[in-house]
Formats: structure tokens, sequence, C-alpha cells
């Protein structure tokens, strides 16, 4: 599979999982857990082939908090950076490729390997991973 190809089947995930409406956040108890969910991959705009399969994210509650700055701080900033915050974010630590199987009609089908979540950890807060 080329790079592209691979990328463009990652996309797809973020944006199922974007609009699936299978979370479930009252289940969530505090804390950085997997979580499953179904996500639908098309290998086209078409959707010739096409499959549905349980995928985990990383979904929960880290710590966050907020400081008043400590006074060396003030005097450097010339008291405008007068609060401290300290935050971390329910991220994915280790990912993991499985392949799975797409239809396409008949009795073709098209083997694929998409991420899945393994393990969750509060971390560093990062909009993006591209
Ligand atoms: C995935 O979809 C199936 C069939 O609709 C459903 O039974 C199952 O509970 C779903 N699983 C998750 C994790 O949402
Ligand atoms: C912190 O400093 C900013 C900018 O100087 C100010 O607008 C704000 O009111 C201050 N915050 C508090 C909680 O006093």
């Amino acid at each position: 599979m080329t790079m592209l190809g691979f990328h463009g089947v990652f996309i797809s995930i973020l944006l199922a999982s974007m609009i699936s409406d299978s979370w479930n956040y009252e289940a969530l108890g505090p804390g950085c857990h997997l979580h499953p969910f179904n996500v639908t991959i098309k290998s086209d705009r078409r959707g010739t082939c096409r499959g549905t399969f349980v995928v985990h994210a990383c979904v929960g509650y880290c710590e966050s908090s907020a400081f008043p700055s400590k006074y060396s701080v003030l005097l450097a900033s010339n008291f405008k950076h007068n609060i401290t915050s300290v935050s971390q974010c329910c991220t994915i630590s280790k990912m993991q490729k499985v392949k799975v199987r797409l239809q396409c009609g008949g009795s073709r089908r098209e083997d694929i390997e998409i991420f899945t979540a393994k393990s969750c950890q509060c971390d560093m807060c990062r909009l993006s991973r591209y």
C-alpha cells in the first residue's frame, strides 16, 4: 500500500470518528481510557469497498491546574504573566495496526491496515499529530 493511500485511510477514520454518534460519554469515569467505537471505512468516494469495524480511541479526563505566577515570573513579565497553567490531555500513547477486510460487492475483498489505540495516557496537549 502506498503512503498516500494509508494516509487517506487514516484521514477517513478521523472523519468517521468525528461524525460517529456511537460515543458514550456517560459511561466515562475519571481518567483517560481506551474507548471502543465503530468506524465505517470506504475505499473511495463511491464506497466501492467498505466495512465497519470496532477501533479504540482514548477518551477521558486529565488534570489541569492554575497557580498565581511566581514573583520572579511577575517581575520578568512586567506583571502580565500573572497565571501559570499546567495541563495535560488524554492522548494515545501506543497505536496498533490491524488488518481488516473490506467487502467490495460480489465476492471481491480488499485487505487494508488501519490504526487503533492500544494504550492511553495523560500527556502534553497537542492539537494534531500529523
Ligand atoms: C457497533 O455497532 C454494532 C452494530 O450496530 C453495535 O451492536 C455495537 O454495540 C457497536 N459498538 C460500539 C462500540 O459502538
Ligand atoms: C492578569 O493580568 C491580565 C493582563 O495584565 C489582566 O487583564 C487580568 O485581569 C489579570 N488577572 C487577574 C485574575 O487578576
